[in-house]
């Protein structure tokens, strides 16, 4: 049976190929996908909260079936807000493993009705992260293949005033 409602978190700082690949094939396993914007306490952004859910809107062409939310505090309270039960998240690389399985394991301890699904980055996008991209850009290096237009517009802007 499919379930209905799944939430996609990260800090979203900002929205990436590699992020909207995982959203799409998430989407072909649930009705709706919330992405939701966490606040990050080991991470200062360069986005505001209102930035990125506005780059995310308008990279993801008025798709109904994904909303666009923000959180503070833990994700096992988020997602019983909600009223969901799976979360998504990407693994890029065995980097990735045991930080991903870390805290799958401490919310799975926290709330034993969570479950965290991983899908396995496409290989066009395993090697990109938000901070890889932030500082091509801030040496107005291109990141046109791997940020959808509307943030590689913002980045230029941000990048083009320093
Ligand atoms: N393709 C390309 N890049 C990807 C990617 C993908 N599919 N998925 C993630 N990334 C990148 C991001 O751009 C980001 O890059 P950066 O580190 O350079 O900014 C990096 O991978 C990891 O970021 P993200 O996926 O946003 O995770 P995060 O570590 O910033 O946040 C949360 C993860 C939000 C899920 C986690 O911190 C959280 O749950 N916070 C709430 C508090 C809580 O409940 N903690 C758990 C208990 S301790």
């Amino acid at each position: 049976m499919k379930e209905t409602l799944a939430v996609y978190p990260g800090s979203f700082d900002p929205v990436t190929f590699g992020h909207l690949d995982i959203l799409t094939r998430g989407l072909e396993l649930f009705d709706k996908v919330i992405i939701a914007i966490a606040y990050n306490i080991e991470k200062q952004g360069l986005f505001t909260f209102e930035e990125r859910k506005d780059l995310i809107q308008q990279s993801i062409n008025g798709n109904n079936n994904v909303i666009i939310d923000s959180f503070d505090g833990l994700l096992i309270d988020y997602v019983k807000k909600v009223n969901a039960r799976f979360v998504i998240r990407g693994l890029r690389a065995m980097s990735d493993f045991e930080y991903e399985f870390q805290m799958a394991s401490i919310n799975r301890t926290l709330n034993p009705e969570m479950d965290t699904l991983f899908m396995m980055t496409s290989k066009d996008y395993f090697f990109i992260s938000s901070r890889t991209i932030k500082e091509v850009a801030a040496f107005h290096g291109s990141v046109t293949n791997f940020v959808p237009p509307p943030v590689e517009r913002r980045l230029k802007e941000i990048f083009e005033k320093r």
